[in-house]
């Protein structure tokens, strides 16, 4: 199921107590990729408050990390009751890793926890010029709804099972694993 990443990177969910690194890896993306990943121009104070919020109840971030330091994001925030969830996800990359398959693997991801948490509908607010965005939702095509017509894509997972369940559960023990291999390795070899 998963493409190669690029090398030395590893996907992993963010911890509740790593609203500074989003916040860092937010702050470093370019002008056009901030401009993208906000729907228009925003200042810094208004990425430090976004980052904030980035560990309240519903929001479910994976990162893509390169030698420990979080290179893109996906973000996925909940909200609505257990029958009629509803999300919304947002995609950051820095400029030096976009276009080598991170895109694809963190959507992934997305679309597997959107799914275990019983959302319906999920919106991606993408502007109309983003080529790149658009061609990425279109691999899922299978698994989502999208109107590039207009600025917001749907997705519509099909529901959670004990298999979905499983995967996901699985990917977050990877997840911490090599998260721990990764520290120790750069302990013993700090170059
Ligand atoms: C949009 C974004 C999330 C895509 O992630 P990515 O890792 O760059 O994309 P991928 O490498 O997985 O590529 C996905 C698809 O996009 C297309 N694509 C890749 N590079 C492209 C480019 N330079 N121009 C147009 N399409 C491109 C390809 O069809 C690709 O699929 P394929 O390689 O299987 O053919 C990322 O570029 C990004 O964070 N951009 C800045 C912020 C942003 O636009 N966020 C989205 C709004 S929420």
């Amino acid at each position: 199921m998963h493409e190669p990443l690029p090398e030395g990177g590893m996907i992993r969910k963010l911890w509740i107590s790593e609203t500074d690194v989003y916040r860092d890896h937010l702050l470093r993306l370019d002008k056009e990729s901030r401009r993208r990943r906000f729907s228009g121009a925003v200042a810094d104070e208004y990425i430090v408050r976004h980052a904030g919020t980035a560990n309240e109840v519903g929001v479910v971030i994976h990162g893509f990390f390169v030698d420990g330091v979080l290179r893109g994001a996906a973000e996925l925030r909940s909200h609505g009751s257990v029958f009629g969830r509803e999300g919304e996800a947002a995609f950051s990359i820095e400029q030096p890793w976009q276009s080598h398959g991170v895109g694809t693997v963190l959507l992934e991801r997305t679309l597997l926890s959107a799914r275990n948490r019983g959302i319906k509908l999920l919106s991606m607010h993408c502007l109309a010029d983003n080529q790149r965005m658009q061609q990425l939702a279109r691999k899922f095509e299978a698994d989502l709804k999208f109107d590039f017509g207009s600025v917001v894509g749907e997705v519509d997972p099909p529901r959670s099972t004990p298999l979905s369940l499983m995967r996901e559960a699985v990917a977050d023990a990877h997840g911490v694993a090599t998260a721990i291999l990764d520290v120790q390795s750069r302990l013993i070899d700090p170059a």
